[in-house]
């Protein structure tokens, strides 16, 4: 494992420590590899992870056979699955519009999330606000700051508690995590 993404994990292994309510579920959406959700289990006693994505990754079979919980492996894309209460959604670095779908399935199915967004471009969802951000607060923010400021506020108007927080930038540029916590 790389050293920069090694990291980057551990960080979230932090976070899960802290949103976790054990025994309980994880959803990881576009795991890649499953690192993440191999690493959680090894720390945590979980009850089933479900793990998302298009395509199987390379190395997902040698990560899936150390996961020790009960898992699930849906590769239909993130339209396909949908959470129960009491998951726990995880991502990291879905990209672009994919972190809006996530944020999404998180709100409808009211569970908690952690999802480091990444690719942000144009493309991505007009998110329609009864509160928008402050344009003073938007004006200097780069893309990645001004999308996700959306996001959060667009979170924070369907019930969430969110909150945004940084890893170190030389770990990965695209290092904002939202974390959303239902009220
Ligand atoms: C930038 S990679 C991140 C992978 C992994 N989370 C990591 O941090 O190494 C984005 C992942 O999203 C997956 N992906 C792309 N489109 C998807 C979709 N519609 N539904 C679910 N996963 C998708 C890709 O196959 C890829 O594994």
């Amino acid at each position: 494992m790389k050293e920069c993404n090694k990291k980057n994990l551990e960080f979230y292994l932090c976070i899960v420590n802290n949103l976790l309510k054990i025994p309980q579920k994880i959803a990881e959406f576009c795991c890649g590899n499953g690192e993440l959700s191999a690493l959680i289990d090894r720390n945590h006693e979980l009850e089933k992870i479900d793990l998302v994505d298009i395509i199987e990754v390379n190395k997902l079979p040698k990560n899936l056979k150390l996961i020790k919980s009960d898992f699930e492996l849906h590769l239909d894309g993130v339209d396909s699955f949908k959470p129960e209460v009491n998951t726990l959604i995880i991502s990291v670095h879905p990209c672009g519009e994919l972190t809006d779908k996530i944020i999404n399935i998180a709100i409808e199915s009211r569970n908690s999330f952690a999802i480091m967004p990444c690719c942000y471009n144009s493309r991505m969802k007009k998110y329609d606000l009864l509160n928008p951000p402050s344009p003073k607060k938007l004006h200097y923010l780069s893309e990645k700051e001004y999308y996700d400021t959306f996001r959060i506020q667009y979170a924070k108007e369907k019930g969430f508690n969110v909150i945004k927080c940084q890893i170190n930038p030389k770990i990965t540029p695209m290092n904002n995590v939202l974390i959303g916590i239902p009220n």
